[in-house]
């Protein structure tokens, strides 16, 4: 009874990572809020789901298929930027007198990006951000049994909705780090006003932003990397359809739809879309929505950048020093941007 042992299994347990679920805390099953803004997008004239929904778990790990495949060179152009420029990213920080830094990771994922950047940042805090709640939650666990001392709060959440971080994330020196491209799901508009609100002392409070960004380049290689041979990149689009059946309630039938990426070289975007095989009906809880054979749902846009517009649109959203890296080929573009 009084043995000297009395929690061995707790002195052997590992660190886990703090957890907050936001998004499905608020909304157990369906999440109504999500139901409302599916089904406006379904009705409108132009049908459209936002691709935030294309985060659930087997969505996420449609993704991580993606970024390794032949077609999909911004996720490997990214990483060798990041490799051949990190050294100078912790310099620029302590530069900018950034020390024990808040790492905010948005949209995290499987946090790989950030797992390789950890060592030379050198964070006091990880805070990975994701919609897809339990995917993160597992990649939090591996991130800390890959940092055991590192403090990390994981927060599930839908941070395009708002920026509200819990109380538990460190409100000094932090730094956004937003690789991938992800910016790019927003227009150029909306964009601006994201980074704004990041840069906002009553907001984001950002002292710095680590941002990964995918350049214009030939159409061919940019519509080849959103429709790739294997198909994976379909099963991504066509897998918002069973997300939405589950949030929605609603009846969509995967093999009645096709997918479709193209470049808008006017709006400098790659669009994705779901296309009706032939005319059907999709019902759910309250409302329909006919469609005609060829009718579309935009499901993506990805818009894509030079850098002087980049840089540009960062200044304009209030960030003072803006620097840049680049690949090799003028592909992608990692900015350094502080507030
Ligand atoms: C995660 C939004 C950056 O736009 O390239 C990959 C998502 N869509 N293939 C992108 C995506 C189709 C990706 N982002």
């Amino acid at each position: 009874m009084n043995s000297p042992l009395k929690h061995p299994k707790l002195a052997l347990a590992p660190a886990s990572p703090q957890f907050i679920d936001q998004y499905q805390q608020t909304a157990p099953g369906r999440a109504p809020a999500a139901a409302v803004e599916l089904a406006e997008g379904l009705n409108a004239a132009s049908a459209t789901v936002a691709p935030k929904y294309f985060y659930d778990t087997l969505g996420s790990q449609l993704f991580e298929a993606i970024t390794r495949l032949d077609e999909y060179y911004p996720t490997r152009t990214e990483a060798g930027i990041f490799d051949a420029a990190s050294g100078d990213f912790a310099a620029t920080l302590a530069g900018a007198g950034i020390g024990q830094p808040c790492l905010i990771d948005l949209g995290a994922g499987s946090c790989a990006k950030a797992t390789r950047l950890i060592p030379h940042l050198q964070p006091r805090q990880y805070v990975p951000i994701d919609i897809s709640v339990d995917f993160l939650r597992e990649a939090a666990e591996q991130v800390q049994s890959t940092f055991p001392a590192l403090d990390i709060v994981g927060v599930g959440m839908d941070f395009s909705a708002g920026l509200a971080l819990p109380p538990q994330v460190q409100r000094d020196n932090r730094v956004f780090f937003y690789p991938g491209s992800s910016l790019g799901n927003f227009s150029p508009v909306e964009a601006q006003a994201f980074l704004q609100r990041l840069a906002d002392p009553a907001q984001g409070a950002a002292r710095g932003l680590l941002l990964g960004i995918d350049l214009v380049k030939d159409k061919a290689t940019l519509e080849a990397a959103y429709d790739d041979s294997l198909g994976v990149t379909a099963a991504f689009n066509k897998n918002v359809l069973r997300h939405v059946n589950t949030l929605l309630g609603s009846d969509f039938d995967v093999h009645q739809w096709r997918h479709m990426a193209l470049f808008n070289e006017a709006e400098s975007r790659i669009e994705m879309h779901l296309q009706a095989l032939h005319n059907l009906t999709v019902r759910w809880p309250g409302g329909e929505r006919r469609f005609r054979g060829g009718e579309r749902i935009h499901t993506e846009s990805s818009c894509k950048y030079t850098v002087a517009s980049m840089s540009a649109l960062l200044r304009r959203a209030g960030f003072k020093q803006v620097s840049y890296w680049t690949d090799p080929k003028d592909w992608f573009a990692v900015f350094w941007a502080s507030a």
